[in-house]
């Protein structure tokens, strides 16, 4: 397994450009499985996770290539089981459900289980698709789903579920009637779908908002789409410009889907402007200073920047609290970052965050890919050098990381290890 080895203490200096969003990508190209033509999709990541859906898709008879950032997908003949042993790898390929109940009337996909950061059920998006005429049974592991063809209903999801919203809208769009979808989940990475599915020929109305409403149609065709710059990354790297006191500049970074984050970067004392060019500019304005977060559904502040801000809090004077509300077990990175000398105490899903001078590099392990981000940050202030390992889980979600940070000051490499 690859390991990171990092040398801290060299302030960033320089530009990235983001990538594509994993999270956008990753329904995107589930809904490729509804499409009666060939699908064109450019600024994909490259990214395991994207890989991995790749696999799922040709296993469900769709046929894809992906080079340069562009996938191109085409439907031979859809079938309708996801097996195990790729499903139990990512949990995003419970969103085939949608568009094979959609279909075929039959899904057969492998419970995801449970993962690093919590049990992470779907039974919402099963309650959600049983209101449009589908019946579930768990068969040893799988979810195995029937229906004589979906018909819209008026769904109300208890929490504002973002794979659940997302499998609703790719399953309304092809069920007969209209479905009107509330307390969905509004963020950016479901308005991407929409607007993918719209762009095959979908009628979606209101994404981005609590209530969505869709009117099915009989069939979607292919189109050509550009994936969204991915924001989680880019508040990844506002973060580094900012924990290693230097200055970046930011390509491709949607500020505008970045509002909770930057407010409380500012907070902290961090300035992100703007640029006529187009570019963010990140750097520090001031003394860094803890402040209090609680990770909220969008637009409040994001469960996958939780992990990242509070390698800056480490670094800050004075104390913060993270509240994680949205995992229940989201705190995986604190005892690895309490290894470098952070000072970090948990009471159930409150962190407190007490600054401290410095941190010391050490050997630390990942757990999931947001806490492996977080452990980078550690790594590029800390005094002394920091060797990630497990960084299969950071290469789920983040492009050539250290290629990019290399290219900016950092003194980070990759180490290939036998087994
Ligand atoms: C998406 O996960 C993202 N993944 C996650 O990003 C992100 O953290 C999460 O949304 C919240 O923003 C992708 O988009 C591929 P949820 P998802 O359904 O869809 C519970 C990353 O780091 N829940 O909004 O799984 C669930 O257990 C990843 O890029 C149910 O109880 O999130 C969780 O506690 C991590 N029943 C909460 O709701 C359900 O049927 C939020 O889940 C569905 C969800």
């Amino acid at each position: 397994m690859d390991k990171l080895i990092i040398e801290g203490g060299e302030p960033l200096k320089g530009e990235i450009t983001i990538s594509g969003s994993k999270n956008a990508a990753l329904p995107i190209l589930t809904a490729c499985l509804l499409a009666t033509g060939p699908v064109r999709l450019t600024n994909v990541p490259r990214l395991r996770d994207i890989n991995t859906t790749l696999k799922l898709l040709n296993i469900l008879g769709c046929e894809t290539a992906f080079e340069n950032g562009v996938v191109n997908a085409h439907v031979r003949a859809l079938k309708h089981e996801a097996p195990y042993d790729l499903v139990k790898t990512m949990r995003a390929s419970v969103l085939c459900l949608g568009p094979l109940l959609g279909l075929l009337g039959e899904a057969k996909v492998a419970l995801p289980g449970g993962c690093a950061i919590g049990a992470r059920p779907v039974d919402m998006h099963l309650r959600a698709l049983e209101r449009m005429g589908a019946r579930f049974i768990l068969d040893s592991g799988y979810i195995h789903g029937i229906c004589g063809g979906l018909i819209g209903a008026r769904i109300m999801f208890d929490f504002p579920t973002v794979g659940g919203t997302e499998n609703l809208l790719m399953a309304a769009s092809v069920a007969k009637g209209c479905t009107i979808l509330e307390n969905c989940a509004r963020e950016p990475e479901v308005v991407d779908l929409a607007n993918f599915l719209n762009a095959m020929g979908a009628r979606i109305r209101g994404a981005g908002t609590s209530v969505i409403e869709v009117e099915g149609v009989r069939s979607l065709s292919g189109c050509e789409y550009s994936v969204m710059p991915d924001r989680i990354e880019a508040g990844t790297y506002l973060v580094a410009g900012a924990i290693t006191d230097g200055e970046l500049i930011l390509r491709g970074c949607p500020t505008v889907d970045l509002d909770a984050l930057i407010t409380k970067l500012r907070e902290m004392g961090v300035l992100v402007e703007s640029l006529p060019d187009g570019g963010v500019l990140v750097r520090r304005d001031g003394p860094l200073t803890g402040v209090d977060v609680t990770t909220q559904p969008h637009p409040g502040f994001p469960t996958d920047m939780q992990a990242q801000i509070m390698a800056l809090m480490c670094v800050a004077h004075g104390s913060g609290t993270i509240q994680e509300k949205i995992f229940e077990n989201r705190f995986m990175h604190v005892p690895e970052l309490c290894r470098m000398g952070a000072r970090i105490s948990l009471k159930d899903r409150t962190a407190m965050v007490r600054g401290v001078d410095h941190l010391v590099g050490a050997p630390v392990m990942a757990s999931d890919l947001r806490a492996s981000a977080s452990l980078v940050l550690a790594g590029l202030v800390a005094q002394g050098t920091t060797e990630i390992q497990r960084i299969y889980h950071l290469d789920r979600g983040y492009e050539r990381m250290e290629e990019k940070l290399s290219a900016v000051g950092a003194h980070i490499r990759r180490e290939h290890e036998q087994g």
